[in-house]
């Protein structure tokens, strides 16, 4: 694992930007995995930045998203989809076919609390999202964020470390955190996802795990330092052959170990 510590997130979001245009440029038609969330915005901005000031050119890079939320339509202004439109498709030139993310409409929360779930229909989706990315040759890089329980994608604690994509109930610590999206209520934060799984995130080529703030501390500390375990499904990255961590000082402030600096 190469842990790379840099001042603030600024300087994080733009060595996160170099990374991925120098790959786009050995393999114009990369495949990335995306993340949603705070921590990749500054990224996004920065690649749209290149886009528009460097010709950076999206027309043959192919996206794949983590996860999605399950009980908002894609219009809604906090879905994943909307977000992904807003904060980085509509501004570079990327067909929308090289565009996927999961569907969070494929099961309703009605349908998941019921107990009257269409196994096959979700079975058969997630296998379809799953051979897409097989069918595109794999993740060239997959940007993560972290949660403070430590999760990436919306695997939570608990999670399998050999998941595939599926539905994850959220944990609330999860859904407090993300109350800032949705004016500060939980209750209006959705209880379910689908989600790539860990092991379907681990056999991307490259991981780039992304982490600012304080409050993502004790997640890197664990991450980095910790023992393997399901309790911080981010710690499996410990085992990737090509992880990339890149973190802001306060998000490193609890490293034990000295870490190139950049
Ligand atoms: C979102 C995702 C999540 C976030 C994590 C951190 O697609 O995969 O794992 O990366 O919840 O969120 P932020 O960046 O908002 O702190």
């Amino acid at each position: 694992m190469r842990v790379i510590i840099v001042k603030d997130y600024d300087a994080m979001s733009k060595l996160a930007a170099k990374f991925i245009r120098e790959q786009m440029e050995v393999k114009p038609n990369l495949v990335l995995g995306l993340a949603t969330g705070s921590t990749p915005l500054g990224l996004y901005k920065e690649l749209i930045r290149m886009h528009k000031e460097e010709h950076l050119d999206f027309s043959k890079v192919v996206t794949f998203n983590l996860d999605e939320y399950i009980g908002l339509p894609k219009d809604h202004p906090e879905s994943y989809y909307s977000f992904m439109w807003d904060n980085l498709f509509k501004h570079i030139n990327i067909p929308e076919s090289h565009i996927h993310i999961p569907d969070g409409t494929i099961v309703t929360p009605e349908e998941i609390e019921s107990g009257r779930l269409p196994i096959r229909k979700i079975e058969a989706y997630c296998e379809w999202y799953e051979n897409e990315i097989k069918k595109y040759g794999g993740i060239d890089i997959q940007v993560l964020g972290i949660g403070r329980d430590g999760h990436i994608g919306f695997n939570e604690p608990g999670s399998s470390l050999g998941s595939r994509t599926r539905i994850k109930t959220l944990l609330e610590v999860t859904r407090r955190d993300n109350a800032r999206f949705f004016d500060g209520d939980i209750n209006k934060v959705p209880k379910y996802a689908l989600t790539m799984g860990v092991g379907t995130i681990m056999e991307a080529k490259t991981l780039l795990l992304l982490a600012s703030g304080e409050n993502k501390a004790e997640a890197i500390k664990m991450t980095v330092e910790g023992p393997v375990t399901a309790r911080y499904p981010a710690t499996i990255i410990q085992l990737h052959p090509k992880a990339i961590v890149i973190v802001d000082e306060p998000a490193a402030s609890q490293l034990e170990y000295e870490y190139e600096r950049a």
